[in-house]
């Protein structure tokens, strides 16, 4: 049987934290195992808030570099902006859209809110994000997109917009994506364990993957256990998170002996902050040391991800053509 199709995408950030990891970019790794996998870097959506060009092109090479130092093949990978069928997509799925539904999007609501917040601008790119993000999907014909509860709204709405266009062109071209639900941990912050791990928080409040050992260590020894809000015979949101550290790093045998022991009301949070901090900090080490031996060989590093992303394209270049035929586009041979 023909493997089916995995596409999921990322916006580049600067640095990559333990949420991510354990709650994305490890799913893709073993991800690649079993798919046909398609991961983009996606460029173009992080234009849609208010950003710093130097600082988008850096962002997009390192956070390339970090996916390769963890493990993600450099032949499923791609820049978006280096596929710009899906920015000609985009436009043809516009006219599929309805405006109204675009309008009504939550992340829509929440994130011109925060951009309004500076100047009053909202750019229509804002509100057209969704769209790209049909075409990241569909020009693949992806049947499966491994996405988090927050982008449920935006998978129907791809799903949509196939419709309508197979409706309107009389066939049933694009397959309905599906979302891919794994079990992916949730990680939280150490300093504040009722909120989740992120960097807009503030550097107290995420662990880098790629941090010096000190750094994580010290970030582990430091973690929040008692809130102090924690009902009886309940386990502190502090103490399950590192439970839910040391389980996402696979450290079971530990994971099990340090349960026992806070089962049976033995357990030290030294102990188990001292386990969490030998796995993560084995974890980053490796990581690290891998990113280095990529940074060390940047250049060609770059090209084979350009490669790759050619590679795709062709791909996404032969959807594109078919649309166009079907939805009475001049097409040129090529
Ligand atoms: N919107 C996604 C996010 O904010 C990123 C994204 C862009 C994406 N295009 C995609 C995710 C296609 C899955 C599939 O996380």
């Amino acid at each position: 049987m023909e493997k089916k199709t995995v596409l999921s995408a990322i916006q580049p950030t600067g640095d990559m934290h333990y949420g991510n990891y354990f709650g994305a970019v490890k799913n893709w790794v073993e991800l690649q195992k079993k798919y046909t996998c398609f991961f983009g870097v996606v460029d173009y959506h992080a234009m849609t808030m208010p950003y710093s060009p130097k600082k988008l092109r850096e962002n997009t090479w390192d956070f390339i570099i970090n996916l390769l130092a963890v493990g993600v093949e450099p032949n499923n990978l791609f820049i978006q902006s280096l596929v710009p069928e899906h920015a000609e997509l985009c436009w043809i799925f516009n006219c599929f859209t309805s405006y109204g539904q675009l309008t009504r999007m939550t992340q829509f609501k929440d994130k011109s809110q925060q951009a309004g917040g500076e100047d009053g601008f909202i750019s229509a790119g804002l509100l057209d994000y969704p769209v790209l993000q049909a075409a990241d999907i569909l020009i693949y014909r992806a049947d499966y997109v491994p996405v988090g509860k927050d982008q449920e709204q935006h998978l129907e709405l791809t799903r949509n917009i196939a419709q309508r266009f197979n409706n309107q062109v009389g066939k049933e071209y694009f397959v309905l994506p599906e979302s891919l639900y794994t079990e992916t941990p949730k990680i939280a912050s150490p300093a504040d364990p009722n909120r989740k791990m992120s960097k807009s928080l503030g550097e107290k409040h995420y662990i880098n993957v790629f941090g010096e050992e000190n750094r994580v260590r010290k970030q582990v020894k430091s973690a929040v256990t008692d809130t102090g809000d924690t009902p009886e015979g309940e386990m502190s949101a502090g103490v399950a998170n590192l439970f839910e550290l040391l389980k996402a790093a696979e450290s079971m045998q530990a994971y099990n002996s340090l349960m026992g022991d806070y089962e049976s009301g033995a357990l030290k949070y030294v102990d188990l902050k001292e386990a969490v901090a030998d796995a993560l900090a084995g974890l980053s080490n490796q990581f690290r040391e891998k990113r280095q031996e990529l940074n060390g060989n940047k250049k060609e590093v770059k090209n084979m991800v350009k490669a790759s992303s050619e590679q795709i394209r062709k791909r996404a270049q032969e959807t594109v053509r078919d649309v166009k035929e079907l939805c009475g586009l001049i097409n040129v041979k090529y």
